[in-house]
């Protein structure tokens, strides 16, 4: 398994000074910057595109930025994406007509591709693309809103996986989004996971660097 990767979701940040959470959430030991996009389409609700994406790398941001892409359809966003400084962008495959294409156009455009599994997604959307992907990201809740409860089904759905990824032997993240706090990261991450997004858990407390320090310490024991 990969080294224990903790990605905050911008999400449940103040919009008002992104730039400073950002930089304040990075400062406190996080790893990546979880970046939420949604579209009002193909969930719920809507937030951020490639402009606040560009922001954030002209205002310094250097750590990698992971695009979650809530889009429908996925194809045209990608390219303004990685022109804007995405590092990783995952997809629905829901999102995408041809998965595989998809996958090919986000390593095409020099970004790392992950595709994402709603709570129920069968595992089976990862047969024949599976070895072509950078990481899988899991949904622990269904998307389109931070705040809600881990689903704790994604445990078993998370161990599958992990075994699938550990029979290619490939370098490839499981990431996990959804629910996730220094509560239940330790289960999550013995459950397979190496990947860790949280929003509401990092950016709803006042200390940034205990929660951080928190779940990293439940990943370890
Ligand atoms: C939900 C988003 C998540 C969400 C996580 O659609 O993909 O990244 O912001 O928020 P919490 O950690 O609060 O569940
Ligand atoms: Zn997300």
């Amino acid at each position: 398994m990969q080294s224990a990767v903790i990605a905050p979701s911008i999400l449940s940040a103040n919009f008002a000074r992104l730039g400073e959470e950002v930089d304040n959430v990075l400062a406190a030991g996080a790893d990546w910057v979880h970046f939420d996009v949604m579209d009002n389409h193909y969930v719920p609700n809507l937030t951020i595109g490639p402009l606040v994406c560009e922001a954030l790398r002209k205002h310094g941001v250097t750590a990698p930025i992971d695009v979650h892409l809530m889009v429908e359809p996925v194809d045209r966003i990608v390219p303004d994406f990685a022109q804007a400084g995405a590092s990783l962008i995952s997809f629905h495959p829901e999102a995408s007509r041809h998965v595989h294409r998809t996958i090919q156009l986000i390593k095409a455009e020099g970004c790392l591709a992950g595709l994402v599994l709603n709570p129920a997604t069968p595992l089976e959307v990862l047969d024949y693309v599976l070895e072509d992907l950078d990481m899988v990201l899991l949904m622990s809740v269904n998307p389109g809103f931070g705040g809600q409860a881990f689903i704790p089904s994604t445990l078993d759905k998370l161990r599958q996986v992990r075994a699938r990824i550990d029979a290619i032997g490939k370098p490839i993240r499981l990431e996990i989004d959804g629910g996730v706090k220094p509560e239940n990261i330790g289960a999550i991450a013995a459950a397979g996971a190496d990947t860790f997004v949280a929003g509401s858990a990092i950016f709803g407390k006042p200390d940034y660097r205990a929660v951080v320090d928190a779940m990293r310490s439940e990943i370890a024991r």
